[in-house]
């Protein structure tokens, strides 16, 4: 067995060189897939990192959404999708017609989009947000400006509390996040009274409110690594477990609830990945129309500093 994955990854890397690729992979990825990418990074960083290689191919591991917005950045490149059933609920929430119309319905409003949505929607945006700058893209809009904020009601609560903005809510949710209750929370928190409660903005209002620490996928890594506290309850995916304990072996990380598996993250395999670049498939592509719009909003979001 043993032996049949270091085979993989041997074939990975050959194929890898040779093709010129790169292998982003998000933080909810399985942990063999993770310990094979060039870059493990939150959606923010992915989509950075997706902007600046001079790779000719890059092998996304994580949802279609993420590969969507490697393809609106680098059109020029061969953006793989290695399980092309890998999608977001959440980003399934809304459709560019249903955002057209709300729109109608608030015509001053400036939409702000997570990037967690479709190219179609994206290119209906004004500007994207990941989780790691939500706050700073909501307070970069004009003040005398409402924002229309899709499709994550949790991510537009905690945002709007964050901003002090009016916010116009879109009925979005992520299912895995949103599965994480106060009560799983406090249980945790009595089993491990003295760890630092730490989860993601995609949780629940009264998950968020129970919590020490509010943070995106890196953000946690980055805390985890610097603060001075030796414990920790974790709300978000588990997959972020694996990065936790390489980054922080001599810290304890307990998970909030079993429940948080996104079972689309972690539909990719090592398999999957060889097969992606053998095949060079299942491509992700963007329409040119859609591509352009919904670059400006990708761009506007990546230009606020
Ligand atoms: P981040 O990695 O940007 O925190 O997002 C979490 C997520 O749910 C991605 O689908
Ligand atoms: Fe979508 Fe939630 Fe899975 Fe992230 S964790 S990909 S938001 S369903």
């Amino acid at each position: 067995m043993a032996a049949d994955i270091n085979q993989t990854i041997e074939v990975i890397k050959n194929l890898r060189e040779r093709y010129n690729a790169v292998i982003l992979a998000h933080l909810y990825q399985q942990a063999e897939v993770q310990d094979i990418a060039d870059f493990v990074g939150d959606s923010l960083g992915l989509s950075q990192e997706a902007a600046k290689t001079d790779a000719d191919v890059i092998v996304f591991c994580g949802v279609h959404f993420m590969a969507e917005t490697a393809a609106i950045l680098s059109p020029e490149k061969t953006v793989l999708l290695p399980e092309i059933n890998a999608g977001c609920p959440m980003a399934d929430m809304v459709t560019a017609e249903a955002l057209r119309e709300k729109k109608r319905e608030y015509p001053d409003a400036v939409v702000v989009c997570y990037v967690n949505s479709s190219a179609e929607v994206k290119a209906e945006s004004d500007i994207c947000c990941t989780s790691a700058n939500a706050v700073k893209i909501v307070r970069s809009v004009p003040a005398d400006k409402r924002v229309l904020f899709v499709p994550d009601r949790n991510l537009g609560h905690y945002v709007g509390i964050q901003s002090g903005r009016e916010i116009i809510y879109w009925d979005g949710y992520c299912n895995t996040h949103d599965k994480l209750t106060a009560e799983d929370v406090k249980k945790a928190m009595a089993a491990h009274p003295d760890a630092t409660v730490m989860v993601h903005p995609e949780c629940r209002p009264e998950v968020i409110e129970l919590a020490d620490q509010v943070f995106s996928t890196s953000g946690m890594i980055r805390f985890a690594r610097e603060s001075d506290n030796r414990e920790f309850i974790i709300g978000t995916e588990m997959g972020i477990l694996h990065q936790l304990y390489k980054t922080a072996p001599e810290k304890i990380f307990h998970l909030a609830s079993d429940k948080l598996v996104c079972p689309n993250m972690k539909a990719t395999s090592l398999e999957k990945v060889k097969w992606a670049l053998e095949e060079m498939q299942p491509r992700i592509m963007v329409p040119d129309e859609i591509r352009e719009k919904a670059l400006g909003a990708v761009e506007r979001m990546i230009a606020v500093k």
